[in-house]
């Protein structure tokens, strides 16, 4: 079978990493970069002479077979919708979109032309926490009571999208794909220490059905780099740091149980203190897992395992919880 032909449109911070994993696939070739800058476009064309370099779309769209669009945030939905137009499968980064009007338009069009469309949803693939998923699924941890995460540290500053826009795609992802559901509820609290208008610091919430409150802690304005998801269930509580190199799922076999001949005193809860578990996870790097499935996926070989509907949802999220932090922090009912 011929190598998928890939095409990556931005290659700036964030976009080369793409095309280094593109390039380094077994199943497809890095055939194309798009990128209006001309000195990236330079370096590009000196570090892949193999590839097609260019600064017009089109040109790219008639070289690919499918898209990764790793431009800046503001641009996903319209690139999007010119891939689709294109018949070509595109992976768009997180944000999918910064309105959910665009992003329903995106997922509209990739519907009507029938041509699969993945969000940039990149922990999802991380092996920790699709581990944490089946934990969850698989009812160990008891009945779920609520979770909190912390994204922070030290940069990168960015002008064009906030704290919320550039981190919150992550948890509000993973919390979405953990729990099954989307919030009934959120509220957001933020604040622009750097620049006007460009929340540094964000804290949100989000309130499920199920009762579960998931709380999200966003900086770039801190002096610890920290990447930790903490999950708190009746029967087992699940810490997951991705700064860890190695230990990245702690399992607490702790809880506070209440015997059932007590059950109407608070003074007969018990705490149980039992073991720690460390699973072993597989050393997988998600950017990889990540287009691997997307290029999977692009040759009709494997079923997308996330689609449209779920950038939809994140993007939904975000945009309730822009307008609860425009509103000082009142809570936005979904
Ligand atoms: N999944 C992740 O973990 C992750 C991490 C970082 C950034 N991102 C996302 O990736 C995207 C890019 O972020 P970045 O840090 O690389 O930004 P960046 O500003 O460093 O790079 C953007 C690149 O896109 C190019 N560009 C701008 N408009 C373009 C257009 N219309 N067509 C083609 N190229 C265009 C720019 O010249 C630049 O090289 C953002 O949406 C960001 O949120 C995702």
């Amino acid at each position: 079978m011929s190598r998928l032909q890939l095409g990556v449109v931005g290659a700036g911070a964030w976009g080369r990493n793409h095309v280094r994993t593109a390039a380094g696939l077994a199943d497809a070739e890095l055939a194309a970069v798009c990128d209006t800058s001309e000195p990236t476009r330079q370096r590009l064309a000196r570090q892949y002479p193999a590839a097609l370099v260019t600064a017009d779309l089109n040109e790219l769209l008639g070289k690919v077979d499918a898209v990764i669009i790793a431009a800046p945030a503001g641009t996903h939905a319209d690139l999007a919708r010119r891939c689709i137009e294109a018949g070509k499968p595109c992976l768009v980064e997180k944000p999918f979109a910064l309105t959910t009007r665009d992003a329903e338009a995106v997922a509209k069009a990739a519907a009507t032309r029938k041509v699969p469309v993945l969000p940039g949803h990149l922990l999802l693939f991380h092996p920790a926490v699709e581990q944490l998923r089946a934990l969850v699924a698989g009812g160990q941890l008891g009945q779920l009571f609520y979770l909190y995460g912390l994204r922070l540290n030290l940069g990168q500053v960015r002008q064009d999208e906030n704290a919320l826009w550039s981190f919150g795609p992550h948890d509000v992802s993973v919390a979405l794909f953990l729990l099954d559901e989307t919030p009934v509820r959120v509220a957001a609290q933020g604040h622009c220490y750097l620049q006007p208008k460009v929340e540094d610091v964000v804290f949100l919430t989000m309130e499920f059905q199920s009762g579960v409150l998931a709380h999200v802690q966003l900086s770039w304005l801190d002096p610890h780099k920290v990447r930790k998801l903490t999950v708190v269930g009746s029967k087992k509580m699940v810490v997951f740091d991705d700064m860890e190199p190695r230990e990245k799922l702690r399992i607490y076999d702790k809880g506070v149980e209440r015997p059932p001949e007590y059950a109407s005193y608070g003074e007969a809860l018990t705490v149980r203190e039992g073991d720690i578990f460390i699973p072993k996870i597989a050393s997988v790097e998600p950017l990889a897992a990540e287009l691997g499935h997307f290029v999977r996926v692009a040759r009709g070989a494997e079923a997308p395992r996330i689609g449209p509907a779920d950038g939809v949802r994140v993007v939904r999220v975000l945009e309730a919880a822009s307008r609860s932090l425009a509103g000082g922090g009142a809570p936005v009912a979904m």
